[in-house]
């Protein structure tokens, strides 16, 4: 019987996974399919009911309801729980497991840079829920430092208090990152500043920048966005978001199918869904 595989969210209509998802499908010959479900919050317990009742093979879950699927699950693994979201759902043997491979998907993107966190003094600029689950990943791979810089101070406190992993970090404002950028190995920004179509906006000063750091940006939209233009001006190394996002998918899919993917298939796949451009920093 074709296994059901989906995403939840909403908004939904933008999603690039069901194209991907299904290229892959198909690619392995998998007999499965992957469809797309606009769910508001109100509905989002029946639509999980709704999942697991007809014995869905997987979903992902993205914006709003990373952290509100949680009471919903049956089980949901450590990191997805310490990091408190969960964008990927396994039926295993009928019971729904959750999982988060959004902050695995960003490490394994760097790797595949030749880079890594084990030894590096890291910025993670922005305080949000995708600087929340890079930051857990990466605490646990053994960095010197991981500092968080943010607008509203307190909350990126509140982002070092709540990890679980280590305790080597320091709150900062982003006029005193922006001072001390030097230091840094890796430098990751993870806030929507500088996405289309306020493209012309970026969250730091990268005047202190060293050429020997590498400059991270998980937004993919523009695929290099002012942050990353300026960076790869002063001569640092580059990498945009779609890196992690091809990564949390391919998790996703191994998850599901035990397969890990072709991800420069999946990368052309994406590119071509952005509108066919090829550059990918
Ligand atoms: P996500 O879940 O996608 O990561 P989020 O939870 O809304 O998004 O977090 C957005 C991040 O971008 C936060 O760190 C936010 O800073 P605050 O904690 O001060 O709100 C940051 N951010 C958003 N707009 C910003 C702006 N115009 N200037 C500086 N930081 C901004």
């Amino acid at each position: 019987m074709k296994k059901l595989f989906a995403v939840l969210g909403d908004p939904i209509g933008h999603s690039m996974s069901p194209i991907m998802h299904n290229d892959l499908f198909s690619f392995y010959q998998i007999d499965a399919h992957y469809l797309p479900f606009q769910v508001n919050g109100a509905n989002l317990h029946d639509a999980v009911k709704g999942l697991k009742a007809i014995g869905a093979a997987g979903f992902n879950v993205t914006v709003p309801h990373k952290s509100k699927i949680i009471p919903l699950l049956d089980g949901v693994d450590e990191l997805a729980a310490s990091i408190g979201a969960v964008n990927t759902v396994v039926n295993e043997g009928g019971k729904l497991i959750g999982y988060n491979t959004d902050g695995p998907g960003f490490l394994k993107g760097l790797q595949a840079y030749g880079s890594s966190a084990a030894g590096q003094k890291i910025l993670v600029v922005g305080a949000g829920g995708a600087a929340r689950a890079i930051y857990f990943t990466l605490a646990k791979e053994n960095p010197i430092a991981v500092d968080i810089a943010n607008r509203t101070l307190a909350t990126a406190s509140e982002l070092i208090n709540d990890c679980p992993y280590g305790n080597f970090s320091k709150a900062l404002t982003l006029d005193v990152a922006g001072i001390n950028l030097a230091e840094y190995d890796l430098i990751i920004q993870t806030t929507t500043i500088g996405m289309s179509p306020n493209t012309a906006e970026q969250p730091l000063n990268l005047n202190n920048l060293s050429q020997q750091s590498m400059v991270c940006d998980i937004i993919y939209n523009p695929l290099e966005t002012q942050f990353l233009h300026d960076a790869r001006i002063k001569g640092a190394r580059i990498q945009n978001g779609i890196d992690m996002f091809v990564y949390q998918g391919a998790l996703a899919f191994e998850k599901w199918t035990g397969i890990f993917p072709d991800v420069e298939r999946m990368r052309e796949n994406v590119l071509q869904q952005l509108g066919g451009k090829k550059k990918t920093c």
